[in-house]
């Protein structure tokens, strides 16, 4: 099983994802700012992977706050959250994970003025939100693979892998691995993923750590494997689903899902109830991370493109929702109209 983040006795420890597949290597991070640190630079990345470090790293974070009363302890908490939500705006995970951690807090504080027994019970919230997340994703991967016929070939894009959550299955790719572990026979079409690679780097990886077949194209050449027939189904991740299903996901995403339509492929979203944001009507409301050009201009230190050009680099962008199939969750599948299916899962 491949650990993407857990926590340890001295620190939180991390799969640097910024060198694999050449390099495996494991972070430990001993403090929250070198958490909040790696998931602003990537060490640690997808929505579901940022919400357990970001919860990992707050517990660790209050575990080493010096001040001996549950006011002290408050105060530092807060900040610490004001910066771990300041690392990556797009998923909602984080987030999410954050207003658990600060829920977590209130509930010990309003039974205890013990700093010790209020710092337990953050690093127990935490290890519950890495556990239930490693359970959802099963759980979505059952439902989903339930969606996929035998000999399937599905097309992915980014990685929504174990890399991508706490570890183990993953949500597109938990799809995927509960089809297979259902019998299924399903092979891998994975979009390469420009800039950072993610499709190439690590979902190819993942999948042949796993022996599960797959095959690596460069962005553009989707729609023509789409139109040779190669392809049965697209299963993506999500980095935050509006209310109406409008879905951010990985740059690139939209335009697979377009040619899928126009391809007559089932466009599916597979993710935990966690990526769901019923505060936004749509997507339109979904704030779309802007990072640094240097991503586009280089592949690690060899730069590419002339000097002085001007570079876009947004990381997501957003699906509508009539482009959508289904929404698999770990509450069950969701059809259009999504307002209502995705408020039955996340109310339900
Ligand atoms: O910029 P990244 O690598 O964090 O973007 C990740 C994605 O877009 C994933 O597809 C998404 O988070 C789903 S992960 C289960």
């Amino acid at each position: 099983m491949i650990k993407t983040v857990e926590w340890t006795n001295e620190g939180v420890r991390m799969i640097d994802q910024r060198v694999l597949p050449t390099e495996v290597t494991y972070l430990t991070l001993r403090s929250y700012e070198e958490v909040a640190d790696a998931i602003k630079t990537m060490v640690v990345r997808g929505a579901p992977a940022i919400g357990v470090s970001a919860a990992f790293g707050l517990a660790l974070g209050a575990k080493q706050a010096v001040g001996t009363d549950a006011t002290d302890l408050e105060q530092d908490f807060d900040y610490m959250c004001q910066v771990m939500s300041e690392t990556r705006p797009t998923a909602v995970n984080l987030f999410w994970a954050i207003e658990r951690m600060r829920d977590a807090f209130r509930r010990a504080r309003a039974e205890t003025s013990s700093v010790e027994t209020i710092k337990q019970r953050l690093v127990e919230e935490a290890q519950k939100i890495y556990d239930e997340d490693i359970k959802a994703n099963r759980a979505l991967g059952q439902f989903g693979g339930e969606l996929l016929n035998d000999g399937a070939t599905v097309l992915t894009h980014c990685n929504a892998g174990a890399l991508a959550t706490a570890g183990d299955y993953g949500t597109a790719l938990g799809v995927i691995r509960g089809a297979r572990d259902a019998g299924k026979r399903i092979a891998v079409i994975a979009d390469e993923t420009r800039p950072f690679l993610q499709g190439t780097r690590l979902t190819a990886w993942e999948l042949a750590q796993d022996d599960i077949p797959v095959t690596i194209i460069t962005d553009n050449m989707a729609g023509h494997v789409m139109k040779q027939g190669k392809v049965d189904a697209v299963v993506v991740g999500a980095d935050r689903i509006a209310a109406n299903g409008d879905t951010a996901n990985k740059i690139g995403t939209y335009m697979v899902a377009v040619l899928a339509r126009e391809h007559g492929i089932p466009f599916y979203v597979a993710a935990p109830i966690s990526t769901i944001d019923l505060t936004l009507a749509s997507g339109d409301e979904i704030p779309i991370e802007e990072r640094n050009a240097r991503e586009v201009t280089h592949i690690r230190e060899q730069r590419f493109a002339p000097e002085g050009v001007a570079v876009q680099n947004p990381a997501f962008d957003v699906t509508p929702n009539k482009l959508v199939a289904a929404i698999i969750t770990d509450k069950g599948i969701a059809r259009a109209p999504y307002t209502e299916s995705l408020r039955k899962m996340v109310k339900g």
